[in-house]
């Protein structure tokens, strides 16, 4: 299976920036390639509107199905504009959000046919892997089956971060594979953390499924340049 590529725009640019990054990235190009794009909330329908060669995501999802829960968006919703993914538990939203509305966020998102990726990651290096491997327990308590992603993402190599070598990835990635298979999952485990243009051939050589990509989705150019480097 070829690299699972996802950009996490966060909290960033406006519609007309949309619109550039898209002239480049939304290509016939790229057609193979397995991208994933997730757009603040208010841009999913423009994304929903033109996509054509990248597949659509968004970074949160409540918890419930409808209510009184101002500001939030449910995965019927979602769903409403062909949403396919979501961002679940990412260490920027882990400060705000219990390990149990993380859960929940996750069933919601698969009893709607939404593929959550569960992001995972220690905050500080070298951190007992445990902590990671407790946090996929905790996304995946009471569910038995599904698609889902996993995305690791070490906090501490989040952008302007230290790049983790290749051989600390891996051993991460093999414990998370580890425990995903105990409890019945096989599925794609991602690397997320100051990916960028210059450093995605050496993370290649990672047992990776493919990147979560913040910063670098911003700059169309760069990001160009990452998905035709997975693609050599
Ligand atoms: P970064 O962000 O690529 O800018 O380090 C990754 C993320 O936070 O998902």
């Amino acid at each position: 299976m070829s690299k699972i590529i996802i950009a996490n725009y966060k909290m960033n640019l406006r519609l007309e920036d949309y619109k550039n990054i898209l002239n480049k990235v939304n290509k016939k190009e790229f057609k193979d390639t397995n991208l994933v794009l997730c757009p603040p909330f208010v841009y999913v329908p423009y994304f929903a509107k033109v996509k054509k060669f990248f597949k659509l995501g968004c970074q949160d999802i409540s918890a419930y199905k409808n209510g009184k829960y101002t500001g939030q968006v449910s995965a019927d919703m979602l769903r409403d504009f062909g949403v396919e993914y979501v961002l679940i538990g990412h260490s920027e939203r882990r400060g705000f959000e219990t390990n149990e509305e993380i859960n929940l966020k996750v069933k919601s998102a698969l009893e709607r046919g939404i593929v959550p990726i569960i992001c995972v990651g220690e905050q500080v290096k070298n951190e007992a892997v445990n902590i990671v491997l407790n946090q996929v327990k905790s996304a995946l308590k009471g569910i038995k089956e599904g698609n889902i992603i996993i995305a690791y993402e070490p906090v501490w190599s989040i952008s302007p971060g230290e790049l983790p070598t290749v051989n600390y990835i891996d051993k991460k990635i093999n414990s998370i594979r580890n425990c995903l298979q105990k409890l019945g999952f096989d599925c794609p485990v991602l690397y997320g953390g100051s990916v960028d243009d210059t450093n995605i051939a050496e993370l290649s050589k990672s047992n990776t499924d493919g990147f979560l990509c913040g910063g670098i989705s911003l700059k169309a150019d760069k990001f160009v340049s990452l998905l035709r480097g997975i693609n050599e």
